[in-house]
């Protein structure tokens, strides 16, 4: 249920001839509302729109306060768009008096249809213990090895050469902590040499992490349209520094960016002087279709190609890789030099093992095989209840089109009524209030749930897909 205004015990005073900023009244006020239980943990808050309407301020300011308590944590994305109370201060005592803490929001994974996960299920239990322990047959270094441990950067380059299709020496390779984590070092050396606030485009929808980082670097974010042959290039404005993109498979919408956008890409980076990011997270993952080449092979003077343990293994190895041209790569390594912050060896040292006797292409292997079968059970599934769906064959989610943003949040509700979670695409949005923008449907990503779960899963969303056609007295929505 939207909550469209504040609960009305809540008096929002905002002292407008004061020098106190506005939103700063506004998150204060907000805050202190959490505080004494007036705006409950786990309630929705109404969006920025329509508070600025009922407070008589510019949107800025409710986006502004907003902001603000999202990056403290007490207010923050849940379920698919919209903005709840996720904690209040911890000096509070709730309403029934023992401390509030973070609302506890880790659905089984039965129950949970988000994309991001991966497929643990198909991980051979023996080669991963086998794996671990031969990662502690490794001498101890003596010294911090910044770019990475060498057999780590080594079975990337291999993974890179085998299945992208990328040559380039373990010398090339930086190991990173994740994706995210090695876009915030580019983001942190490229704007510390800029010395100015830097301007980058990111596809929206998007990657809400990438757009997170950016925000905590101050970044001016623009944003640019996708449709089915991933980012709109023509759309990216002039004078940006950095291009964000997901070319394997635009995340969300699951479409791989055409060889001709793959080519106007990065020849307008070279002609501009602007970056891509590269950002390949589930490139591995492919299923009958023919591989495309990758930007940081058709430019590596002009992209910075991510990829990461994340999808293909387990986001608990905290390992991912960057590959950048060599002045980029130079200025990673002396930030982590002159700060002493560089991604942790122990996941690294798991993954070399794991390459060393075959278990990571196995492994390989052994996942396209699940993912490619659960894939066809999804399309099959969701085709039988009368939807489209949206997505090219690859990665481990896809979309489920619907015609507005009432359907969206009905179809996120009702699955939720039976237990189940599902994403919207609002949430993927810069601003999902933007209508001319915004695209409309829900996420169903199947490399999570236990093998047993996924079919029972998909079938409560068909069940939720069909109420919200019932109750809306249309029939099947297709795109
Ligand atoms: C679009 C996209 N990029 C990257 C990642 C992986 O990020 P990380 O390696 O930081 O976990 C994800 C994981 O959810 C993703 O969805």
């Amino acid at each position: 249920v939207t909550r469209r205004s504040l609960p009305p015990d809540l008096a929002l005073a905002l002292d407008r001839a004061g020098a106190i900023p506005l939103s700063v009244q506004l998150a204060d006020a907000l805050r202190a509302a959490a505080g004494s239980g007036s705006l409950r943990v786990g309630e929705r808050v109404p969006a920025t729109r329509a508070l600025a309407v009922e407070l008589g301020v510019s949107r800025t300011v409710t986006a502004a306060a907003y902001d603000q308590l999202v990056a403290e944590g007490w207010l923050g994305p849940r379920r698919g768009s919209g903005t709840y109370v996720l904690a209040a201060p911890a000096a509070t005592p709730s309403p029934g008096g023992a401390p509030v803490d973070a609302v506890p929001d880790h659905p089984e994974p039965a129950d949970d249809l988000r994309p991001g996960s991966p497929c643990v299920a198909v991980l051979d239990r023996r080669a991963w213990r086998r794996a671990w322990r031969r990662a502690g047959d490794r001498e101890p270094a003596g010294r911090p090895e910044h770019a990475g441990v060498p057999a780590y950067r080594e079975a990337v380059a291999g993974l890179l050469l085998h299945h992208r299709g990328l040559d380039v020496g373990p010398g090339s390779v930086l190991a990173t902590a994740g994706t995210t984590d090695g876009f915030a070092e580019v983001v942190a050396v490229l704007g510390a040499a800029a010395g100015r606030p830097l301007r980058v485009a990111v596809e929206d929808p998007g990657y809400r992490r990438a757009v997170g980082v950016l925000r905590t670097a101050g970044a001016e974010i623009v944003a640019v349209p996708v449709d089915d042959e991933g980012l709109d290039v023509a759309a990216v404005p002039t004078g940006v520094d950095l291009v964000w993109v997901t070319p394997a498979h635009q995340y969300p919408l699951g479409a791989r960016l055409s060889v001709a956008r793959r080519g106007a890409l990065v020849a307008r980076a070279r002609a501009e002087g602007f970056l891509v990011v590269e950002d390949d997270y589930d490139g591995e993952l492919r299923y009958d279709v023919a591989p495309l080449p990758l930007l940081a092979a058709l430019a590596p003077d002009a992209v910075v190609h991510l990829g990461t343990t994340a999808k293909i293994l387990t986001p608990s190895l905290g390992a991912g890789w960057l590959v950048a041209p060599p002045a980029v790569r130079e200025s990673v390594l002396a930030r982590r030099r002159a700060t002493g912050v560089r991604p942790s060896p122990a996941g690294q040292l798991v993954v070399a093992a794991l390459h060393a006797d075959g278990g990571l292409a196995r492994h390989l292997a052994r996942l396209r095989r699940e993912l490619a079968g659960r894939r066809a059970r999804v399309v099959a599934a969701v085709g039988a209840s009368g939807h489209a769906v949206r997505g090219d064959r690859a990665g481990a989610h896809l979309v489920v089109p619907l015609p507005d943003a009432t359907t969206e949040r009905a179809v996120v509700a009702a699955a939720a009524a039976l237990g189940l979670v599902v994403d919207d695409l609002g949430a993927h949005h810069l601003d999902p209030e933007d209508d001319a923008r915004r695209v409309h449907g829900v996420l169903v990503g199947w490399a999570a749930p236990p093998t047993a779960a996924l079919d029972a899963a998909v079938s409560r969303l068909g069940t939720a897909l069909a109420r919200v056609a019932g109750m809306s007295g249309g029939g099947a929505v297709s795109a």
